[in-house]
């Protein structure tokens, strides 16, 4: 690992601060309500992924595997090399060979075997899956056999906000690709309040791309089915690729959470993602991925439709640096 990283002493807790918005309130409009910064930008890699990955290596390890696989555009691939490693398991990172953030350079710096597949993110978890199943290697991805690992590891995001506010807050936004982060942050939070632990189940408003999100997509067409994306064109960026799921692999449960808790999804364009990342690194002083920046621009959306009685939460991913190939 790089020097100066603390990362072992957060191996066995992760834990995000959160972050009260203060100056961009006013600018946004949003004075009338509580709005905090859920940061996974904290966690080693920089995103909520290391949550996932850090419990499916777990789970590898406590199953006698010695080799983990995923299918990735970026952020989590980097996650599942990075606690590999720590583990010292090999990992093999399926990525889309178009994309252009793929992290690429980080996963091989921890060791990962990187492979290229044709076509879209969809292709490369297929070939992920089925590369688990012929080499009896642990499978990460979302929407597969272990799927129930991520959506415990996102349930943790929950019962974390529940201990820094005391009680679950009114909203959460959080950004979207295959929903896996969403249903296990609502699992989360369902838990909780089933168990008495706090007065509410939070509004779930997802936040993705406007340029086909599979969620997005079907809730603003009023479907509480997944519908078949139909775009003339789907076009990934470097910054939408995170979002971009021309078929969400946790649809149905994320859709399921959306209605059930009263929420809503809202796709946004890159150059609005772009400049909430600005504004949020110059009022606030956090550094956030364009992409996960989507959860404060759905928050403000929510806000403009909605009163709210209680905080408001968005879930922001970190900027990593980015490396020369
Ligand atoms: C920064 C960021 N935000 C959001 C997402 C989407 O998460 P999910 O696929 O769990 O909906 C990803 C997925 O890679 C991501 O990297």
């Amino acid at each position: 690992m790089e020097e100066g990283d603390s990362s072992s002493s957060k191996l066995l807790a992760l834990s995000t601060p959160l972050l009260k918005l203060t100056s961009l309130r006013k600018l946004l409009n949003l004075d009338g309500a509580a709005v905090y910064l859920k940061y996974e930008g904290y966690n080693p890699t920089g995103t909520h992924k290391d949550r996932a990955a850090l419990a499916h290596v777990g789970e590898a390890v406590l199953n006698g595997y010695d080799t983990v696989t995923v299918g990735t555009c970026g952020n989590y691939g980097v996650a599942v090399a990075y606690y590999a490693r720590l583990a010292g398991l090999r990992a093999v990172i399926f990525v889309p060979k178009g994309y252009s953030n793929s992290r690429v350079p980080e996963m091989k710096r921890y060791g990962a075997r990187v492979v290229e597949v044709e076509g879209p993110y969809e292709d490369a978890v297929a070939v992920s899956v089925s590369s688990a199943r012929a080499n009896g290697w642990y499978d990460a991805n979302p929407g597969s056999v272990n799927d129930h690992v991520s959506i415990e590891a996102y349930s943790l995001i929950a019962r974390e906000i529940v201990r820094q506010l005391g009680d679950a807050p009114a909203v959460v936004a959080v950004p979207v690709g295959n929903g896996t982060t969403l249903v296990g942050i609502y699992h989360g939070f369902y838990r909780l309040y089933r168990a008495g632990e706090t007065t509410r189940i939070p509004r779930m408003v997802a936040a993705s791309t406007s340029n086909a999100n599979q969620l997005v997509y079907s809730w603003s067409r009023g479907s509480t089915e997944p519908l078949p994306v139909e775009v003339s064109e789907v076009r990934e960026t470097p910054v939408n690729e995170p979002l971009v799921a021309i078929r969400s692999l946790n649809a149905e449960e994320a859709l399921r959470a959306i209605y059930a808790s009263k929420g809503a999804a809202f796709g946004f364009s890159d150059s609005e993602m772009v400049e909430m990342s600005i504004l949020l690194r110059a009022f606030e002083g956090v550094s956030a991925l364009p992409a996960s920046a989507s959860a404060l621009l759905a928050v403000r959306e929510y806000l403009k439709a909605n009163e709210v009685d209680g905080p408001v939460v968005a879930v922001i991913t970190g900027r990593w640096r980015r490396e020369k190939r």
